[in-house]
């Protein structure tokens, strides 16, 4: 693969679409950073992907290519999806590439801006459901089944075919190798199963000997997977009311929550939860300590590393990749809010001076 373009169709060949026909925005291909910094705080070897870097700022791009290039095989004229903010900002930008109509139906004030405004701005019609995520996408698979739309939420399978590519990225920035343990957050449970899918699909092919243990992290008020992973179930029990500020994994009956529970169980893997407060402080520390801005459900990956660390069930050494899934301009009031105001000045050197030394 290594003399063709760094995108996610370097690997064509996996991919169950044929390429004559793909609607892509040079998706995947994303930065593999090693974060030694933080890594050595924690004592293990530490790589971040950096999936904020897709077209539309979130790992979504690489299933919506997919996706949208199935829908034209298809022969459909209208896609949809029901979105805490990124599926359709990616959705609405993908289908107005492929000159498809776009419906997206979006939890009435529970939308990061930037999200809601790439939504907009591609040209969707974006519909504010009164109810939360999961209630919307109810409503939209009920229109879908009745052929009125094309469902590119991640329960159409070309979704989590494009979204395995992380997993192929992975391996192959690791030098075709496995890490200890992926980490990753956990909303509607589509993204772990996909990397879970990719990974051994090139285990399967002999591209790699060993596996990675699958670890999904989860806000504290909307933690279906990480309970019944607690509980040794095999599926979840719904979260009625979920609630977190990282609104892009507020969500209470994940569609792919069985794929993503054997994920953790054939991986030996873990699943973890975390708070608010440690969502908000793991998002601050890795773009202060490492340069990385994400959005605060990515920040769950690296707060459920920490806590991981911190309580013993991640070994010292262990060589580990956090999947950060969306860009921190995504929810651009998060990262205000956490800062204090810029200090106004006029514009001459002993103003300047009196602020920067203080005096
Ligand atoms: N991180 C971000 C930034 C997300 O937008 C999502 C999901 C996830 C993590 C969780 O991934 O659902 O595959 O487990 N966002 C969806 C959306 C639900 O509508 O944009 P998952």
């Amino acid at each position: 693969f290594s003399c063709r373009k760094s995108t996610m169709w370097k690997y064509k060949e996996f991919m169950p679409v044929d390429p004559s026909g793909i609607i892509s925005l040079d998706e995947g291909g994303t930065p593999f950073c090693k974060c030694d910094k933080l890594g050595e705080q924690l004592g293990i070897e530490l790589y971040v992907k950096v999936e904020g870097s897709n077209p539309t700022g979130s790992f979504k791009d690489r299933g919506m290519s997919v996706g949208i290039t199935k829908a034209m095989e298809l022969g459909v004229d209208t896609v949809g999806c029901a979105s805490t903010g990124n599926t359709s900002a990616s959705l609405a930008a993908y289908a107005a590439r492929a000159g498809l109509k776009c419906v997206v139906l979006l939890p009435a004030g529970k939308v990061a801006l930037g999200k809601l405004a790439q939504a907009m701005f591609h040209g969707a019609q974006v519909l504010s459901v009164r109810g939360n995520f999961d209630q919307a996408l109810e409503a939209i698979t009920s229109l879908a089944l009745q052929g009125h739309l094309y469902l590119l939420n991640s329960i159409n399978p070309y979704r989590l075919e494009g979204q395995k590519s992380i997993g192929f990225e992975i391996v192959d920035d690791l030098g075709w190798k496995s890490p200890d343990r992926i980490i990753l957050p956990v909303g509607n449970a589509g993204n772990i199963s996909a990397i879970w899918k990719g990974i051994t699909e090139f285990h399967r092919a002999g591209f790699i000997d060993d596996l990675p243990r699958m670890t999904g992290i989860q806000a504290e008020g909307a933690a279906p997977i990480a309970h019944a992973i607690w509980d040794g179930q095999k599926d979840i029990v719904p979260v009625e009311n979920p609630e977190t500020v990282a609104t892009a994994i507020r969500i209470g009956a994940p569609v792919s929550s069985k794929k993503a529970i054997r994920a953790i169980y054939e991986s030996d893997g873990l699943a973890e939860t975390v708070s608010d407060e440690e969502i908000l402080s793991a998002q601050k520390l890795l773009a202060r300590t490492e340069g990385i801005g994400v959005e605060p459900a990515s920040a769950a990956s690296i707060a459920g590393l920490i806590k991981l660390v911190n309580t013993g069930k991640i070994d010292k050494g262990e060589q580990v990749v956090c999947v950060v899934t969306g860009h921190v301009l995504k929810d651009p009031n998060i990262a205000i809010d956490a800062c204090e105001e810029p200090i106004e000045i006029d514009p001459d050197i002993n103003s300047l001076l009196k602020v920067i030394k203080g005096n």
